[in-house]
C-alpha cells in the first residue's frame, strides 16, 4: 500500500516529535503493509512553515535512518500546503513541493470555510501544470453542510483525499457520515492516513480499505489503492467504478453468488 499524506518527519510540525517517533511510525506502517509513504508536513497553515529544502533534507535523513534500522519502507517528499494568498508566488520561489515530485500537490482548506479564491487558484495551478488534491474535505464545515461545493471544485480541476480516521469514526459521527457520503457520491479519489503519531493517530490504511470493501465494494478499495499507485507514477487517475450506491445487502447477495 501507498500512503500519500502523513506527518512522519520528526520535529517539523504536530506529527512525529523525534526520530524515534518517526521510526516507530515507519515500523507500524510496514507492519500493516505500507511500502511507500509521502511525508507531507504542514506548510503555511499559520503554525508551521516547512519550505521545500527543509523537507527534502529531512526526508533524506529519515530514509538513511530507516535503512540503518532495517525497515524497507520508502519515504518521499511532499507538503500539506494551506491555501493562502502567497501560494503561487511561493511556488515561483521554489518553496513548495508537489507530492513525490509529480504534478500532484496536496492542498488544505481552512477547517471552517472555503476561500473565495479557491476556484481561480485551481485554474491558475493548472496553468503551471499542477493538479491540486484537496486534503480531507470531509472535515470542512462548508462541505459537510453542502457537498455540492466539493463537486464544483472537482469540476474546476481538483482531486480529493479522504482520511482513514474519518471513515473509521475517529473524528466523530458527522465527519464519518460525510466521509462515506462523499465516497458513495464518487467525490473522493484517494484514501490516506494523515498519520501523526503511532498510537495517538496512526495509519489504519489496511483497516480503511477493508471497511471500504465491505461498505461500498472491493472495486472501490481497489480503485483508491490504484490511484495512490498511479499518483506515485505521475499518471492520471483511474475511472471510478460504477454503482457506488449499491446497497450493502445487494453486495452481500452478489458476493454470495460469485462464490
Ligand atoms: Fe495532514
Amino acid at each position: 500500500m501507498i500512503d500519500i499524506h502523513t506527518h512522519i518527519l520528526p520535529g517539523l510540525d504536530d506529527g512525529a516529535d523525534s526520530t524515534q517517533d518517526a521510526v516507530q511510525m515507519a515500523r507500524a506502517a510496514w507492519d500493516e503493509g505500507i511500502t511507500t509513504i509521502i511525508a507531507t508536513p504542514h506548510h503555511a497553515n499559520g503554525a508551521y512553515m516547512n519550505p521545500a529544502d527543509k523537507v527534502i533534507t529531512q526526508v533524506e535523513l529519515l530514509n538513511e535512518r530507516l535503512l540503518a534500522e532495517g525497515i524497507p519502507i520508502k519515504v518521499l517528499p511532499g507538503q500539506e500546503i494551506r491555501v493562502h494568498n502567497d501560494l503561487l508566488d511561493a511556488w515561483s520561489r521554489r518553496e513548495l513541493l508537489t507530492l513525490a515530485s509529480t504534478d500532484y500537490m496536496l492542498i488544505e482548506l481552512p477547517g471552517h470555510s472555503i476561500p473565495k479564491s479557491i476556484t481561480s487558484l485551481i485554474h491558475e495551478l493548472a496553468v503551471v501544470g499542477i493538479q491540486p488534491i484537496i486534503a480531507h474535505p470531509e472535515r470542512n464545515i462548508e462541505i459537510i453542510n453542502n457537498p455540492n461545493i466539493l463537486a464544483e471544485l472537482i469540476e474546476a480541476g481538483a482531486w480529493t483525499q479522504v482520511t482513514t480516521h474519518s471513515l473509521l469514526g475517529g473524528f466523530g459521527a458527522r465527519v464519518q457520515k460525510t466521509a462515506w457520503s462523499l465516497c458513495k457520491k464518487g467525490l473522493i479519489h484517494l484514501v490516506s492516513s494523515d498519520a501523526h503519531h503511532v498510537s495517538r493517530r496512526g495509519f489504519r490504511l489496511k483497516e480503511a480499505y477493508e471497511r471500504i470493501s465491505t461498505e461500498i465494494g472491493t472495486e472501490w478499495a481497489e480503485y483508491f489503492e490504484m490511484n495512490a499507485s498511479r499518483l506515485i507514477d505521475n499518471k492520471s487517475f483511474s475511472s471510478p467504478p460504477k454503482q457506488p450506491n449499491k446497497s450493502k445487502i445487494l453486495r452481500k447477495i452478489t458476493r454470495f453468488f460469485q462464490k
